[in-house]
């Protein structure tokens, strides 16, 4: 049996492993979740280089990267019900395409929750460090080695804080993230209130000053309209950490498409709104790569308490982010332990029906990345690896329709080819625009995780040991 063609049998709805973590989620709880994961870093603090590298265009790039990842979505509402499994993308392309790209794609699934968490860590310990060095706390021990000081503890702590939530159990992880989801929301919409008013079209002009394909300026920066989508992305994603709950869902077949394509349709409305007042409020070079860009849209339309509640709410509501992606890298490293790709051991889940192990080991990892590498300007890699994840679910949204046609699918996605091409193309158009940078390490990554695979990962496969092909 070859290593490009095993394949796991796809364990359809309904049907549960004797392994199986409890189920504790409904829709409500799994939309939050994604909410949660969506509304972060990306549009606190990205919206700012957007108009950076786009100008007032950048609505343009939050339309693409918006209608990109609804595609994706949908690809992921009808995979995910159709054969809810915590391995998420990994073990669609395991039971779709085979053992070696579920390989590829859950090594670039390391490179989507592991790094999102460390970057997000690293932005939260950067609101959070000024408070505490008013209060004392030596500056040396809020940045790492590479900024001068010594290790980046808060982003360590925030990660140990959240780790300990996930510890403590699903369901209560679900109830203290629908609170802070709650603030989130309305701390934008505030943010839309008061910019509305201040709304003048004279902001819009000229509208696309730096083209549309993404391109290397003079001053050496990727711009264009194309290359803020592929750097705006990063805002959008988060959903797809819904799909990694499948297991520990009540309902899966009717929970995770409501949740999926629901909190997709939230954030994206949001979005607009937060982004088209935004670039209305102010000229775009106000807040062009400011750290801090809604804040100071705020401050210089006279909100300076406005301006003072978003910079809080990104301390308080933040570690939502934390709490959907660490959450979403611990059951995928559980489906790739129990696959035979990471320690069997590693898969032991606890009486409180949470796996200690691999949520401890991911939370190790994810915190040695923020507290000690130079991890501020990664989030393009992130992307890069979500974007893989998201190609792969569509090109297994298109190839199972062919593959097993009759499997029960309890969402069925309309206008399967649309969908599935649309995934797999506009995430290559965005992948394509990154900065070569970014795609010159992402390549690396990969390769170093196909050696890996080489020497450790076919050796290991417990399907190959048991020989059972899907
Ligand atoms: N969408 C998430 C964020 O913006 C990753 O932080």
């Amino acid at each position: 049996m070859s290593n490009w063609t095993r394949r796991k049998p796809l364990l359809p709805s309904g049907e549960r492993s004797a392994d199986a973590l409890p189920p504790s989620l409904s829709w409500p709880q799994l939309m939050a979740m994604g909410v949660g994961a969506i509304i972060g870093t990306g549009i606190l603090t990205l919206i700012g280089v957007g108009v950076d590298r786009a100008g007032p265009a950048v609505l343009i790039s939050f339309a693409i990267a918006g209608a990109v990842c609804a595609c994706a979505a949908l690809a992921y509402a009808e995979l995910s019900a159709m054969m809810p499994a915590a391995g998420s993308a990994y073990s669609y392309s395991y039971a779709g395409l085979g053992e070696v790209f579920a390989w590829v794609v859950g090594w670039s699934l390391i490179l989507e929750y592991s790094l999102v968490v460390s970057t997000v860590a690293v932005g939260w310990s950067g609101y959070a460090s000024p408070l505490l060095m008013g209060i004392g706390f030596p500056e040396a021990l809020t940045k790492g080695p590479e900024l001068g000081g010594l290790i980046n503890l808060p982003a360590v702590a925030i990660i140990a804080v959240v780790a300990g939530l996930l510890l403590l159990g699903t369901r209560e992880s679900a109830r203290i993230n629908s609170i802070l989801v709650v603030v989130k929301i309305v701390t934008l919409l505030l943010f839309v209130g008061y910019t509305l008013p201040h709304f003048d079209a004279a902001n819009l002009d000229p509208f696309m000053p730096y083209g549309y394909v993404a391109h290397i300026d003079g001053d050496g920066v990727q711009r264009g309209v194309m290359a803020a989508a592929a750097i705006i992305f990063f805002a959008f994603y988060g959903f797809d950490a819904i799909s990694t709950a499948a297991e520990e869902t009540k309902r899966p077949a009717r929970d995770l498409p409501i949740a999926i394509i629901g909190s997709m349709a939230v954030c994206t409305l949001i979005y607009m709104l937060v982004a088209a007042t935004a670039v209305g409020a102010t000229p775009f070079k106000t807040f062009a790569d400011s750290p801090e860009p809604l804040a100071l849209i705020l401050r210089s339309i006279g909100q300076g308490g406005i301006a003072q509640i978003v910079a809080t709410t990104a301390v308080v509501a933040l570690p939502t982010v934390l709490l959907a992606f660490l959450y979403g890298q611990s059951r995928i490293f559980l489906a790739m332990a129990r696959d035979g790709f990471l320690p069997h051991r590693l898969a032991h889940i606890s009486r409180r029906g949470t796996p200690t192990r691999i949520t401890l080991l991911t939370a190790l990892i994810v915190a040695v990345l923020a507290g000690l590498l130079p991890i501020g300007k990664v989030a393009a890699l992130a992307n890069a690896g979500t974007l893989i994840a998201f190609m792969a679910v569509g090109i297994c949204l298109l190839v199972l329709r062919r593959r097993a046609p009759d499997m029960p699918r309890p969402f069925r996605v309309r206008a399967a080819w649309f969908v599935g091409l649309g995934t797999v193309g506009g995430c290559l158009y965005l992948f394509l625009s990154l900065p070569v940078e970014t795609l010159l390490w992402c390549l690396i990554w990969n390769l170093i995780g196909l050696g890996l695979y080489a020497v450790y990962g076919q050796r290991q496969s417990r399907l190959a040991q048991t020989g059972v092909e899907g």
